[in-house]
């Protein structure tokens, strides 16, 4: 299964994301965490990238197809893969089909998470995860069992991304409408695109999209 999440910031790519590699076990490629991985390690393209992000500006379509393209050839991936975040812009679109086609592969589904603008700023600047294992928590959306203690790995480190606040969510959002909503029309006239609504609790998010995956 290969598999597209589409969807603004803070829309819950990641959330089904991780619901999806646990039901199926096929990796998520986000190429959020590759950028901030590669900003962490201060690699060249660390570097490049981390101002753009800070930002919520796109980092560029060169940069990021290297990155994905390089992944997909990962023994992991040999039996499917959801991309989180990738792609964004039409380049990218273009790109990845590209890069399948060249792999003999053909793409699943692409799954739009449709959520309305007015609560978004509120998911992304809640939003924190835990430093150990990567587990996605929310102020008042999603809290731990414990107060302080992940639930997954029982750290007690939480990290926040530090674009994840009300001023840059304007600017992502603005990225996404500009750059990255005309994939929505790309991937329905290709008859790939079934949309979720976003807006609603996660187990239910996840239950729509479990129903799609299923008819795969
Ligand atoms: P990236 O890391 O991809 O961020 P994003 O697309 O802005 O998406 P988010 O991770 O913020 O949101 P999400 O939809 O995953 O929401 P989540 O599940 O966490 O990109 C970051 C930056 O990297 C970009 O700005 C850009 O600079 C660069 N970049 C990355 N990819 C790129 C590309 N392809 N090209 C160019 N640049 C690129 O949920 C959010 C919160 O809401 C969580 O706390 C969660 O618990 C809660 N929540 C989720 N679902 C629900 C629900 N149904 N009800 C209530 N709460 C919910």
């Amino acid at each position: 299964m290969r598999l597209i999440l589409l969807g603004p910031p803070g829309a819950g790519k990641g959330t089904q994301a991780q619901r999806i590699v646990e039901k199926y076990g096929i990796p998520q490629l986000s190429t959020g965490d590759m950028l901030r991985a590669a900003v962490q390690a201060g690699t060249e393209v660390g570097k490049r990238a981390k101002a753009v992000m800070d930002a919520g500006k796109l980092v560029s379509d060169d940069i990021v197809i290297a990155i994905v393209s390089e992944r997909i050839d990962q023994p992991d991936c040999e039996n499917g893969f959801i991309l989180d975040g990738f792609p964004r812009t039409l380049v990218q679109a273009d790109a990845t089909e590209a890069m399948l086609k060249g792999k003999g592969l053909e793409l699943s589904k692409v799954v739009e998470i449709q959520v309305d603008d007015k609560i978004l700023a509120d998911r992304v600047s809640g939003r924190y995860t835990c430093a150990n294992c990567g587990a996605g928590y929310h102020d008042t959306n999603v809290k731990p069992k414990v107060e302080g203690v992940c639930d997954r790995c029982g750290s007690t480190h939480f990290k926040r991304r530090p674009d994840d606040n009300r001023e840059t969510v304007v600017t992502r959002l603005g990225a996404y409408y500009k750059e990255t909503s005309p994939l929505i029309g790309y991937y329905y006239a290709k008859g790939k695109l079934q949309s979720v609504d976003g807006m609603a609790d996660i187990d239910h998010v996840t239950g729509e999209i479990e129903g799609i995956l299923s008819k795969l």
